[in-house]
């Protein structure tokens, strides 16, 4: 499977319920590679450029009050097939519906709260990645769980 780079935000309410540490012990604990790390303030402009697709829906005005409340940690994650992976580990948007072993479904009861954003594919990952880092903020390395996370008949 190629190696894929993905972008996570860790909303604020995981970081202000003081989940970011686990939240993101899980991504580590799949094998995903950590690539890029910070923590920051979205701004209104900020939040108008990542969820661009969303600026025109009803419930845009309340998002961009969420997501500008508090500190978020963005992050860059690399694997195999990393996309999915961690959409798939999420679950769906609200937590209500999403089912116990999904970040969502284990930590979240709300829909607009829902703890973590992750690119939902391929371009939209090319698309928000560089609108959070910079390319020389992005580390690639390597280490010595690799050949623990993709077998040679699997690459
Ligand atoms: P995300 O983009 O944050 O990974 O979430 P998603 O793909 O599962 O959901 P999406 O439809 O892209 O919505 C983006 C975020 O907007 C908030 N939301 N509020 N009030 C509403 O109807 C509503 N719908 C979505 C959520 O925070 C959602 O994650
Ligand atoms: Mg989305």
């Amino acid at each position: 499977m190629a190696l894929e780079r993905t972008f996570v935000l860790l909303k604020p309410d995981a970081v202000a319920r003081r989940l970011a540490g686990e939240i993101l012990g899980r991504f580590e604990s799949k094998g995903l590679k950590v690539v890029g790390l910070k923590m920051l303030m979205v701004t209104p402009e900020l939040s108008k450029q990542h969820y661009a697709e969303h600026v025109h829906k009803g419930f845009y005005p309340l998002l961009e009050e969420f997501i500008t409340s508090g500190p978020v940690v963005a992050l860059v994650l690399e694997g195999p097939g990393a996309i999915a992976v961690v959409r798939k580990m999420l679950g769906p948007t609200n937590g209500r519906d999403a089912e116990p072993g999904t970040i969502r479904g284990d930590f979240g009861l709300s829909r607009q709260m829902n703890l973590v954003h992750g690119s939902d594919g391929p371009e939209a990952a090319a698309r928000e990645i560089p609108i959070y880092f910079r390319p020389e903020e992005l580390i690639s390395y390597e280490s010595s769980l690799d050949p623990w996370t993709n077998a040679n008949d699997e690459k």
